[in-house]
């Protein structure tokens, strides 16, 4: 089978190159030319374990190729797969001009029939609308059908969460299209994946419900940490003996400085107003909101109670990106700590070991470090704010003999509190200090 994807960013590249992996040819599309150019030089645009690999096999078998042209991605493909952003307006709807300029120009390039299947994550109405748009666009009575397939899958460990997802979501409305949706995800049925086939509308409220529960649980575990901080309990203990409990389970379960990345934050906004405007106050999604914006606060507020006066301090910063094995600082706990404490007259030196060429793109300010040591010399007060597999066994004695001043703030909780007040460190945590 022949399909294109239509943005090639976390969620476009890994799709296009999953599916190829499952034998279609793929074409994958994005409008930026720098990012096709570089795909077609054999380099990755994101920071995507295991994915290079998989793209370098599949181009070789000649099933997946790049280009900037969607004219004839589209009229060699029976699915046109939409996986451009949808990021969050500054009145905290998503913004869906990007899908909707695509729709448009898709719909202008066909000719016989095709599947538009959304794969961003995008409000409900927004099929039916995309489907009205493509009807106006299209030239003469060429058929379609618009899948909603929202995508679940994790960055860090996007590629065996598209090979082995939990579920797949089909929303539609046509018998034709279910089926080829099918044949497309028949690969999976070998893994037993169930396949949730349903209407758009439903598809559409089930991506937003699982985004909004798995920020809500976050920022549950984040407030029974402030309130262990409070009371003097161990939050790590009260989190694993939770997710003991069967009826709860333990992911999602780590307190630190608040959700970030490119879909908690914009996703749970995007409900909150949804439901604003069919006359429903979410209150729940409100208050997932007020408390992570209040959770990524405080990790300021502790740090300059710890610091007096910010103003001539040093801060040893350990990782940029919102969440390990990602190069994503979109919405990142540390950019936001790193902007406020520059405000506040620190200078903030820091490391992330694939995160930093984003960081220079959205933060101006910090000094960038060759290694985790390196951001720690000379530092009043080192911040672990992304738990990097190679900064949960750093060697501390020597840090302690490199910084200014014997601090951390673990906001990730990944050491052990007394250890590093054996060796002389005043260690702060998230519900554990
Ligand atoms: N990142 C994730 O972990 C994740 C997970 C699940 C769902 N999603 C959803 O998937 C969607 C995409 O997310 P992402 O993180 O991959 O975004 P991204 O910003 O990384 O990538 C989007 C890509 O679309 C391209 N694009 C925009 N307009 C285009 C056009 N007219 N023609 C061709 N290409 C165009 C951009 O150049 C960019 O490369 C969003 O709706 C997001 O909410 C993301």
């Amino acid at each position: 089978m022949n399909v294109c994807v239509v943005g090639t960013g976390y969620v476009g590249l890994v799709a296009g190159t999953c599916l190829s992996d499952f034998g279609m040819n793929v074409i994958c599309v994005d409008k930026v030319k720098e990012k096709i150019d570089m795909l077609n030089r054999g380099e990755l645009p994101i920071y995507e374990l295991g994915l290079i690999e998989l793209i370098q096999r599949n181009v070789k078998l000649d099933r997946l190729h790049f280009s900037t042209n969607l004219k004839e991605a589209v009229e060699r493909s029976l699915v046109v797969f939409l996986a451009v952003g949808t990021p969050e307006r500054e009145d905290g709807y998503a913004d869906l001009s990007q899908i909707e300029a695509v729709a448009k120009e898709v719909a202008g390039y066909m000719t016989e029939y095709k599947i538009i299947a959304i794969k961003s994550t995008v409000p409900v109405g927004t099929a039916k609308k995309l489907r009205e748009l493509i009807r106006e666009n299209v030239s003469g009575d060429v058929d379609f059908d618009v899948v909603s397939n929202p995508e679940f899958l994790r960055e860090g460990a996007a590629v065996n969460d598209f090979l082995r997802p939990d579920r797949v979501i089909l929303g539609c409305n046509s018998e034709r299209a279910l089926a080829i949706m099918r044949d497309i995800y028949r690969p999976l049925y070998l893994l037993e994946t169930p396949i949730v086939s349903t209407t758009n509308e439903t598809a559409e409220v089930i991506k937003y419900a699982a985004n909004t529960m798995l920020a809500l649980r976050i920022s549950f575990v984040n407030e029974i940490a402030n309130l262990c901080d409070i009371v003097d309990a161990d939050v790590y203990q009260v989190s694993r003996a939770l997710g003991m409990d069967k009826r709860i389970g333990p992911k999602f379960l780590h307190p630190g400085p608040g959700y970030g990345g490119s879909c908690f934050p914009k996703d749970v906004s995007a409900l909150s107003k949804l439901s604003d405007d069919v006359g429903y106050d979410f209150k729940l999604a409100k208050a997932v909101i007020e408390v992570n914006a209040r959770q990524r606060e405080l990790v300021v507020e502790k740090s300059l109670k710890l610091l007096g006066d910010a103003k001539g301090k040093v801060i040893g910063l350990l990782g940029l990106a919102f969440k390990p094995n990602t190069d994503d600082v979109r919405e990142a706990p540390a950019i936001y700590v790193a902007r406020r404490l520059m405000d506040e007259g620190a200078t903030v030196q820091a490391f992330d070991p694939a995160a930093m060429d984003e960081a220079k793109k959205v933060v101006d300010g910090i000094k960038y470090q060759k290694n985790a040591y390196a951001a720690c010399e000379g530092a009043d007060l080192v911040i672990i704010a992304t738990e990097w597999n190679e900064f949960r066994d750093l060697d501390f004695s020597r840090i302690k003999e490199q910084v200014r001043t014997a601090n951390v703030f673990d906001t990730r909780n990944i050491y052990d509190p007394r250890a590093l007040k054996q060796l002389g460190f005043n260690y702060l945590a998230t519900g554990r200090s």
